[in-house]
């Protein structure tokens, strides 16, 4: 498959990534029994498998997404642009932050720091992919989708400079 002036294949099904959510949704339905969630969503990445997600999701949860954009084209550009975020009170509450992929752990990290600040109950973070060089990252990352190698991918959420998120699997850039 050919996005841009890429080649892509396909890496990881629609039927492995929706197995995987309902794990995934069923492990938070259990650790937060009795507690109430506020997810923030990370636009615009984490929107298909936020809003897969979120239908498997049965403890009491509302919502708020924050949109941040760090990367350029194949490359992490090492500054965080936080372009609009919540504006509820988050203080006391119990917060699940849900993204495409942890890469450097870089957006994740500041992400953090900002919402620490206004002193929530907890911050948990769950993740579709996650790159094994962020292991080496001090983000404790909670629920985790799949774990890959350092790749390029695409679909279900994740870009190439803008394109291919609407695709239902993920695909992986052709060395
Ligand atoms: P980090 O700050 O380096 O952890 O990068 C996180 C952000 O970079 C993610 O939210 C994605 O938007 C983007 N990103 C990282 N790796 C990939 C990739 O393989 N494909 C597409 N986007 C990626
Ligand atoms: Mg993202």
């Amino acid at each position: 498959m050919k996005i841009k002036d890429k080649e892509f294949e396909i890496f990881i099904s629609e039927d492995e990534i929706n197995f995987r959510i309902k794990q995934i949704a069923d492990k938070i339905n259990e650790d937060y029994a009795g507690k109430e969630l506020l997810i923030i969503p990370v636009l615009n990445g984490a929107v298909l498998f936020a809003s897969e997600l979120m239908k498997k999701i049965t403890i009491p949860c509302q919502f708020s997404f924050v949109k941040i954009s760090t990367y350029f084209k194949t490359e992490s550009t090492g500054n965080f642009n936080q372009l609009f975020g919540i504006t509820e009170d988050i203080k006391d509450k119990h917060l699940l932050i849900i993204e495409d992929i942890v890469d450097t752990g870089f957006t994740m990290g500041n992400l953090i720091t900002n919402l620490k600040e206004q002193q929530p109950a907890s911050i948990g973070i769950c993740t579709l992919l996650l790159k094994k060089k962020a292991s080496n990252s001090s983000i404790k990352v909670n629920y985790t989708g799949f774990e890959i190698e350092d790749k390029f991918v695409v679909g279900y959420g994740l870009d190439y400079d803008g394109y291919g998120r609407n695709l239902s699997a993920i695909y992986v850039l052709k060395s």
